[in-house]
């Protein structure tokens, strides 16, 4: 079983190109999994998530937990995969006690509201191109059940990342509250379908609900750019893993 959660669909990408290669092998949202029970006869188990701030995402965070309250993963082989854009920082130390390996892989940065730059299309060829190298590189280790720590946090790091984690909490600070469509909205109604907790309705426009978890999903996948964050995005490029523009949850 691997389990992803994935706004713009790089941590998707990994997830299916690593199921694809085991037989019967399936990905699934964890973001509305509460069926802990099936997860009893796993050989693997996967996450595979976005990093945020230097760390895994609260949403992910609390399904490792839960995930944990109902195995018995003696007998079971548990591996995380973290996509991020510029360093997975300390993510690993939130792990490091429940899992038996531990990849990271370099993907284009989603955050249009963050400080760094979308790439551009040449960049984000080349950072794909070496993820999917990267990704068949690790899958024999997946296969083969191989205890691998990618990357492990140098000392200090753990501090750092907190920092990190806070500076970006506090910069995605009522996110959700900030969001609207503009004049460009065409009224698809796609953007009710893109997010992974079901935090967008539509009436007569796209209205935003209280559960945003700032993925950037929407924001990211309007097909008009029409979807704002306060006046920071505006001129902004967008970015869509190009293999999954319109996955669905
Ligand atoms: C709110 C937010 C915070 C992020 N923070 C970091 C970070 O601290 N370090 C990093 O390398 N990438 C960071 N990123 C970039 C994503 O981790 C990266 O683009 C990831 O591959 C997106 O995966 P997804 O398409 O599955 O959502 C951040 C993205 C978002 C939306
Ligand atoms: S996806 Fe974009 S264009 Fe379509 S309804 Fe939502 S905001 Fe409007
Ligand atoms: S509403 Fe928030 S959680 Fe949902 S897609 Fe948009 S940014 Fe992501």
């Amino acid at each position: 079983m691997i389990f992803y959660f994935s706004g713009t669909g790089n941590s998707y990408a990994v997830a299916k190109q690593i199921a694809e290669h085991i037989e019967g092998e399936r990905v699934i949202p964890l973001a509305r999994f509460k069926d802990f029970k099936q997860c009893d006869h796993a050989e693997r188990i996967g996450i595979v998530f976005p990093c945020y701030g230097g760390r895994a995402p609260d949403i992910v965070l609390d399904f490792k937990n839960e995930l944990f309250r109902h195995i018995n993963k003696s007998d079971q082989y548990i591996f995380a995969v973290i996509t991020y854009a510029n360093s997975p920082v300390g993510a690993y130390l939130d792990f490091e006690e429940n899992i038996n390996a531990w990849f990271k892989v370099k993907m284009p940065e989603n955050d249009t509201y963050g400080t760094v730059p979308i790439p551009s299309p040449e960049k984000e060829k080349t950072l794909l191109a070496q993820s999917v190298t990267l990704i068949n590189r690790f899958i024999e280790d997946i296969l083969n059940k191989k205890a691998v720590i990618m990357y492990r946090p140098i000392p200090g790091f753990g501090v750092l990342s907190k920092q990190a984690y806070k500076h970006v909490k506090n910069l995605h600070k009522n996110f959700g509250k900030k969001l609207y469509a503009d004049e460009k909205c065409i009224k698809c109604k796609q953007c009710t379908k893109f997010c992974p907790v079901q935090n967008i309705s539509f009436n007569d426009k796209p209205v935003w609900g209280v559960n945003c978890i700032n993925c950037c999903g929407c924001v990211n996948r309007c097909p008009k750019d029409a979807i704002q964050v306060g006046n920071k995005t505006q001129n902004k490029r967008r970015y869509v893993h190009p293999d999954y523009k319109n996955i669905y949850y």
